[in-house]
């Protein structure tokens, strides 16, 4: 028994900024931006929120798989920006969506989130205990990132994808591994509120994100090929019988050294980042939605998901269409 996924849709704010746009803010320029990472623009939110965007994802992807909210019994959404601690954004989706007989909540792994929520979705079908499962990643970064830092401005974007998935008795999820090393945290982080109560005091917090770049660059280009083989062994299969992968859009750099590392043709790593940028745990699911919805995904069809975020967190998951 295992899971598929039955529909996809992903949202993304109406604002557009390009590099020059950037350009403006902080010392870079398109053609560094570009060749150092791949990214031409991203969407920025001007107002739409983490939940007004997962809350469009979420109804295209049941619209796609022609099911009605109700139907829903588990609601995911990963994010690590929610606009509120609570009531969390899987609640606020599921009352906007009208999925009332879900059981939702939030899941946070950065840019891993989705992944992570894909696979407890699993768990929980596999388990018994749910048949079905809505998914979202949403992001909006953009109030988060430091718009005078140069070494993350240029890199986030805003945006959301979901998928509906559906309890299946051959194929779908074939196998996944997920792991976690807290020990390296401070690598990427950020996004601390103040500790303001009578007894604490004042504390100093972390408002915006901050990261090394080149360990986190080490790391994804280290780990996700050594993930995408475990997950691939686990299912008896090898780098050779995958027809796309469909990776975390953090940089092209990224992803063309992983394609040389696993020995894959870089034309089975689709990209949309050029258009996009990094948008997190919304990455996986706003890639394979345009994938879905430009026809070139078909049944039966072998993928590999895998991503890597601020935790640190990677994993990876094989599955057939
Ligand atoms: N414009 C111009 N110059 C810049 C910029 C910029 N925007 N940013 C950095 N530089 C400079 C640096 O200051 C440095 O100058 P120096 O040599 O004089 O010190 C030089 O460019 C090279 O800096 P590096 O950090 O080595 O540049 P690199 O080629 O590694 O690219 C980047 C930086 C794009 C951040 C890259 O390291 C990267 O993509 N890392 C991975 C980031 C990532 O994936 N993060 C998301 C993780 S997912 C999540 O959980 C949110």
């Amino acid at each position: 028994m295992s899971i598929r996924i039955m529909g996809t849709g992903s949202a993304l704010p109406g604002r557009r900024v390009e590099n020059r746009e950037i350009v403006e803010l902080v010392d870079t320029s398109d053609e560094w931006i570009r060749e150092r990472t791949g990214i031409g623009s991203r969407h920025v939110s001007t107002g739409e929120t983490v939940v007004a965007l997962a809350a469009d994802a979420c109804g295209q992807a049941l619209a796609d798989a022609g099911r009605q909210a109700e139907e829903v019994e588990l609601l995911l959404v990963a994010t690590c920006s929610p606009e509120d601690v609570a009531p969390c954004m899987a609640c606020q989706v599921q009352s906007r969506i009208g999925a009332g007989n879900a059981v939702a909540f939030d899941l946070n792994a950065a840019c891993a989130g989705f992944l992570f929520a894909l696979h407890t979705a699993w768990a929980y079908v596999e388990a018994g205990i749910y048949r079905n499962a809505l998914i979202a990643g949403s992001e909006v970064l953009s109030k988060l990132v430091d718009w005078e830092d140069r070494g993350t401005c240029i890199l986030f974007g805003d945006g959301a994808g979901a998928v509906y998935v559906e309890k299946c008795e051959t194929g779908g999820i074939l196998s996944f591994v997920q792991h976690a090393d807290g020990s390296r945290g401070a690598v990427l982080a950020g996004g601390s509120r103040p500790l303001e109560n009578p007894w604490a005091g004042q504390r100093d917090f972390q408002k915006f994100l901050r990261m090394d770049g080149r360990e986190v660059f080490a790391f994804a280009l280290r780990q996700v090929p050594l993930n995408v083989e475990e997950a691939l062994g686990k299912a008896h299969l090898t780098v050779g019988d995958v027809e796309l992968f469909v990776l975390h859009q953090a940089n092209r750099r990224i992803i063309e050294g992983i394609s040389k590392r696993l020995g894959a043709d870089i034309s089975l790593f689709p990209m949309n980042l050029d258009q996009v940028g990094n948008t997190s745990s919304a990455a996986i699911p706003l890639l394979l939605d345009q994938l879905n919805r430009k026809g070139k995904l078909r049944r039966g069809m072998r993928l590999v998901l895998s991503g890597f975020g601020a935790g640190l967190t990677c994993g990876a998951c094989v599955m057939e269409w």
